[in-house]
């Protein structure tokens, strides 16, 4: 079954947990759909772990619109939600308008998600006007990192909690669908979550939210560097992959690889007949 919005917002008003992951490409986005996923985020973190930027910033409208079409075509069932990337939606609610359709005509997504509260009420609500699903992005978001001055757990004082407070109920008013609250404290979450009726999915936010997303690479264990505090490693995939390309560099080396079981045959005499030219 296709989850769609009213999906997410049954879930949310009977207490099913909403499950979320990133994915950027059509195998990964299989696999994460097969397993009964609600929604997949391409994520503009697409930069970092698919793109080796420093952070999401240089991402541009065709790197997403480009993943998001792989993932579209991988995922059966799952919510497709794209990100739209750093200045696509900024500058004015045109461009906005314009950018959010392009990830849904050209990219096949479900909706978009945005980052911002209530400086981007107007771009929420034109794109829902132009029948576009959006989920907001609020606390730690990355587009902000240098107004932040670097990745830091936000609303944690008590102007900054009821600043975040607003600009959800901001953002719920101006349409949105859905929010992922990201690196926020956890008691505050709680507060969000149940002074909205859209679902809350959070990350580094808690288990008070409705739902929760990960970047795939964090949870599978691929990524070497350093990873924040609210990622759990569900499984050692990276090593895995470690063992796997060392056994066939040694295999290939030694020639235990190809074995017959991996190659093709040919008649006798086929070969006979080619011997007898040479
Ligand atoms: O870009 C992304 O992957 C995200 C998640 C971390 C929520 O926005």
């Amino acid at each position: 079954m296709k989850n769609t919005v009213s999906t997410l917002l049954k879930q949310k008003q009977s207490g099913d947990k909403i499950t979320m992951l990133t994915a950027y490409d059509y195998t990964t986005a299989k696999i994460i759909d097969e397993c009964g996923v609600n929604a997949i985020l391409i994520g503009d973190s697409l930069g970092m772990v698919m793109l080796g930027y420093e952070n999401t910033l240089p991402v541009t409208m065709e790197d997403m619109i480009h993943h998001t079409a792989a993932v579209s075509r991988g995922a059966e069932n799952a919510f497709i939600v794209a990100d739209m990337p750093f200045m696509s939606y900024q500058v004015s609610v045109q461009e906005a308008v314009v950018n959010a359709g392009r990830l849904i005509k050209e990219g096949g997504a479900n909706a978009v998600k945005l980052e911002g509260g209530a400086e981007v009420c107007d771009q929420i609500r034109a794109i829902v006007n132009a029948s576009i699903p959006v989920v907001a992005h609020l606390g730690l978001t990355p587009q902000s990192v240098n107004a932040f001055g670097g990745f830091k757990v936000q609303g944690k004082s008590l102007d900054k909690a009821k600043k975040l407070i607003d600009d959800a109920l901001m953002i719920q008013e101006a349409g949105a669908c859905a929010v992922v609250l990201e690196g926020i404290p956890a008691k505050l979450a709680d507060i969000i979550t149940k002074k909205l009726f859209i679902p809350t999915i959070g990350i580094g936010a808690g288990n008070g939210c409705d739902g929760q997303v990960l970047v795939y690479q964090d949870m599978l264990g691929l990524n070497t560097g350093h990873t924040a505090k609210f990622v759990k490693r569900f499984a050692e995939v990276g090593a895995l992959m470690r063992h796997g390309i060392s056994d066939y560099i040694s295999e290939t080396k030694s020639g235990v690889f190809p074995s017959e079981e991996h190659t093709y045959a040919v008649d006798d005499d086929v070969i006979n007949e080619l011997m007898k030219e040479c």
